[in-house]
């Protein structure tokens, strides 16, 4: 069944904040990226919402759509050079040129010591986390500079700066996200593309359900008491947190953000609220 085309609701008054924007929105169909897609349309935005299973993007999509937002779901595999370079152009054709990229599609990987990783678990968390973000932002850019505006989100995490046992895959490929958020935000600015990063907190999502869900003996048991800790001690935040501050970070003041990395704790200070 081929993935339906762009799915129009009817706007609601108020003039929203991300009114004319396309957002394409990577990892769309759940957690951080579904709650982003909705909350960026509910603000105004055409969303694209991109990820591999149809079945979530397309049901995102419909809950945008019922809500009065405008959605085009879209199968995605951000490894995949073709597949990130047709989504675009889709998008383009059905929702015009794209000017919010959420980099969120990501994967933890079985968290292993170095010793214990097979390198092609390895490079997957690599072409996923890091490799898609690129090839994305490379669709991306020159959409943006064509209109002279443009905002990249990269979601990152703090395993980037906190180093743990066993997440060297994960960690060192969203460090190297940082960076590639920081050379980003170099080359963007003369074009007034912003690029930012974001570390989202521990969400409640299926990425942390998985993470729960190996063996102490296969993760060891620090790892697999502290994934299960999260979830006992009620420190998992909803995804629609992360969401408030990636929608906030797409918005024109958070443009004197471009090149940092913000963690979901700051979000109440930036914006000032009371
Ligand atoms: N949850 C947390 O506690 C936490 C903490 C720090 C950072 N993060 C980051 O937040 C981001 C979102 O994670 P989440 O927690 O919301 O997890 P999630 O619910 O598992 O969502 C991950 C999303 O990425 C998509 N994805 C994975 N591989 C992809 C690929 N090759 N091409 C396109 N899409 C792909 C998945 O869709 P398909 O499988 O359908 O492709 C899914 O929509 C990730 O970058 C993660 O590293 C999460």
């Amino acid at each position: 069944m081929p993935v339906p085309a762009i799915m129009r609701g009817m706007a609601e008054g108020g003039k929203p904040a991300h009114e004319g924007r396309v957002a394409f929105v990577t990892g769309g169909g759940r957690g951080i990226g579904a709650a982003t897609a909705k909350l960026l349309a509910r603000e105004g935005a055409a969303v694209a919402v991109a990820a591999r299973t149809e079945k979530e993007v397309v049901g995102v999509a419909r809950e945008i759509s019922a809500s009065g937002g405008e959605a085009l779901p879209l199968r995605l595999d951000v490894t995949d050079e073709v597949s990130v370079s047709e989504a675009f152009q889709r998008t383009r054709e059905e929702l015009g040129p794209a000017d919010i990229l959420v980099n969120n599609a990501g994967l933890p990987g079985v968290p292993l010591p170095v010793a214990a990783t097979e390198p092609a678990g390895w490079r997957r968390v690599f072409e996923v986390n890091v490799t898609g973000a690129f090839l994305c932002a490379r669709e991306a850019l020159p959409q943006m500079a064509a209109g002279n505006w443009g905002r990249i989100i990269n979601v990152s995490s703090a395993a980037a700066r906190h180093p743990m046992a066993g997440m060297a895959a994960y960690s060192a490929s969203k460090a190297t996200l940082d960076q590639l958020t920081r050379v980003l935000a170099l080359e963007g600015k003369p074009n007034n593309i912003a690029a930012i990063c974001v570390y989202p907190g521990v969400v409640d999502t299926r990425m942390q359900e998985e993470s729960r869900s190996f063996g102490a003996e296969v993760v060891g048991e620090s790892l697999h008491r502290m994934f299960n800790n999260y979830r006992d001690f009620g420190v998992l935040r909803r995804p629609e947190e992360p969401a408030g501050l990636i929608s906030y970070l797409c918005t024109q003041e958070a443009a004197r953000l471009n090149g940092h990395i913000i963690r979901l704790e700051q979000l109440a200070t930036l914006r000032g609220d009371k």
